[in-house]
């Protein structure tokens, strides 16, 4: 198990760091796709879009990933987080969290529990 972030400014990726899983940075990284199960943590932009190069790895990968906890920000209205939506409407991936900026100490509690209880590998 372990986990994949979509950071532009950083917060997601400190987010990321804080559940304790490894942590692997689109376009950064070298992702070990072949290593089985993956959470996402990305986030939203232009209005509630789901960034491209989250989808060019959900595209290959959609079938390996347990959940997604998005980033935002609340300013954004009802876009707020959008890309969560999206992400669960299209590819039937679980949205278990939105959150501002880099998230709050609970709320990375939240997703190491969920990864915790549905994580098999
Ligand atoms: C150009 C731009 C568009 C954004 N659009 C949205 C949006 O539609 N909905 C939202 O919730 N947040 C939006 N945000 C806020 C970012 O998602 C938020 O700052 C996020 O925490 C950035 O994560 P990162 O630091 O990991 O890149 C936008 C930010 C920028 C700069």
């Amino acid at each position: 198990m372990f986990i994949i972030v979509d950071s532009l400014t950083g917060l997601s990726l400190r987010f990321a760091r804080k559940i304790g899983y490894p942590v692997y940075q689109i376009d950064k990284d070298e992702i070990p796709f072949d290593q089985g199960e993956f959470f996402l943590i990305t986030r939203s932009f232009n209005f509630g879009e789901i960034p491209i190069s989250t989808i060019r790895v959900l595209r290959k990968h959609y079938q390996k990933c347990i959940g997604v906890a998005v980033s935002g920000n609340r300013n954004w209205g009802t876009n707020y987080g959008a890309a969560g939506d999206k992400i669960q409407e299209i590819y039937k991936i679980p949205l278990v969290l939105k959150f501002e900026g880099s998230g709050f100490e609970h709320e990375s509690e939240i997703v190491k529990k969920y990864i915790e209880e549905r994580g098999h590998e």
